[in-house]
């Protein structure tokens, strides 16, 4: 009894704690925003990480930011084991969590039509494996495939822009001899060096300009990043679905190797949780070459990911799984904000530096943009933006572009969106209400 009177109180404690830390940024956000006439801009708005908190403000709304604890997972675990699977089968504990994380995801994207983009259907089961972000997954990729063949030389290459974090995973950790990374606008700038072998990656929807991708060059291995790959993203309402399924189905059928992954972070707004998915291809005979590299990156460098962010991301995905339409009114809800969130920035942007032009389209989780200020270049224009607005964002150039470029998060929270445009406008126009599309409210009422 002792016992269970204290495990409530702890959780009872931890949940207050959690909800105190959330308002408590958020308060503090607001109320800094409410003491400041908008021009006093003491406050500086970060809208340069890639984080997606407009989910947090959707899950309030439709009632799933504080569900019933569903899934039991032990904490006292490593969700890894020093020998690779191919060898040893994994643990029992561990294949426990793998195989219900495993069967709750495959549940969810068969119901919502995109479980193609990462299974091939016509093979054998795959094998299921987290690490703490898909920028885990990504780095351990490129680990195996260079490492895995030390005498021969690789080149990765993505149409600019990019994710930073596709050249950071080849060239930003180690120093591989036998690996580059090359960004292209055009495949025909791709010039290959006897004996190189083309790497391509592929993210689409597309960070930062909200875009469809599909492979653009002969690449016989491709990593398919779709953790922008929700209807909340893109400018289709579908983030691109049958288009995607279209290519990774004609690539399959070409016998390319793919390795395609998800995350809890981009689309399901639980960046926290620390969780990206994959199932490895293992019936692939060159996956499962260098199978061993990537699972003993994972597990040398973090003993992979964490039984409690997947466990509180698995309880997510067991509500949308109950939801009418498995939760799809919220992420066209979503994908409205956002496209509503660009056409504002757009048209403020242009207005306070007319000539600038616009890469991302409505839809995109960010706004990147060409920036054109008398200012530049003795001034680059990041340091307008904060000397202007007292904003911080990114600049393009480690996305393929020049530092001309920038990129603004999108997805934040609506009353940080709203401030930021009520800046860019130089007058108090905007309310979060304008940046928070959220139609559904007679339903959610019943
Ligand atoms: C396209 C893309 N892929 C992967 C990631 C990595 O996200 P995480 O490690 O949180 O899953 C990001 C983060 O911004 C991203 O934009």
């Amino acid at each position: 009894m002792q016992l269970f009177e204290g495990d409530v109180m702890k959780s009872d404690l931890l949940k207050f704690g959690r909800i105190c830390v959330f308002y408590t940024v958020i308060t503090l956000c607001i109320s800094a925003q409410e003491k400041a006439p908008t021009n006093n801009k003491s406050l500086t708005l970060f809208l340069q990480p890639n984080i997606t908190p407009l989910f947090t403000e959707l899950y309030e709304v439709y009632g799933l930011s504080d569900l019933p604890k569903k899934t039991f997972f032990e904490d006292a675990i490593y969700l890894d084991q020093s020998t690779p699977v191919s060898i040893l089968p994994m643990q029992p504990s561990n294949q426990f969590v793998f195989d219900h994380a495993s069967d709750t995801l495959t549940a969810f994207h068969k119901k919502i039509g995109d479980f193609e983009l990462y299974v091939d259907p016509e093979k054998p089961k795959p094998f299921f494996y987290t690490a703490s972000g898909s920028k885990h997954l990504i780095a351990a990729l490129v680990y195996a495939i260079v490492t895995s063949a030390p005498g021969k030389k690789f080149v990765f290459v993505e149409q600019a822009p990019f994710y930073a974090g596709h050249p950071g995973a080849v060239s930003g950790i180690f120093t591989y001899p036998n690996a580059r990374f090359l960004a292209f606008h055009d495949p025909k700038e791709i010039k290959l060096e006897p004996g190189e072998e083309l790497v391509e990656f592929v993210t689409s929807p597309n960070n930062p300009d909200g875009k469809f991708r599909k492979p653009l060059t002969e690449a016989r291995i491709l990593i398919g990043d779709f953790v922008f790959a929700s209807s909340a993203f893109g400018s289709d309402k579908t983030g691109y679905r049958e288009l995607n399924i279209q290519w990774i189905r004609q690539a399959r059928a070409a016998g390319k190797h793919i390795f395609s992954f998800n995350s809890a972070s981009k689309q399901f707004g639980k960046t926290g949780s620390r969780c990206g998915y994959i199932w490895y291809p293992l019936y692939d005979p060159y996956a499962e070459s260098i199978f061993k590299k990537f699972f003993g990156f994972i597990s040398a460098s973090t003993v992979a990911a964490g039984t409690t962010g997947l466990a509180d991301f698995l309880d997510l995905i067991k509500a949308f799984l109950i939801m009418p339409e498995t939760g799809e009114p919220l992420r066209q809800n979503a994908s409205e904000s956002l496209k509503q969130r660009h056409i504002f920035v757009e048209k403020e942007f242009l207005n306070r530096y007319p000539d600038s032009s616009i890469l991302s389209i409505p839809g995109s989780p960010t706004f990147f943009a060409k920036v054109r200020d008398k200012r530049i270049p003795s001034k680059n224009p990041l340091d307008i933006l904060l000397e202007d607005l007292n904003v911080s964002a990114n600049s393009g150039e480690a996305m393929g572009e020049s530092n001309e470029f920038i990129r603004l998060n999108l997805c934040g929270y609506s009353r940080q969106l709203a401030e930021f445009l009520n800046r860019l406008a130089g007058q108090e126009k905007y309310t979060e209400h304008d940046v928070f599309i959220f139609s559904d409210r007679e339903a959610i009422a019943k």
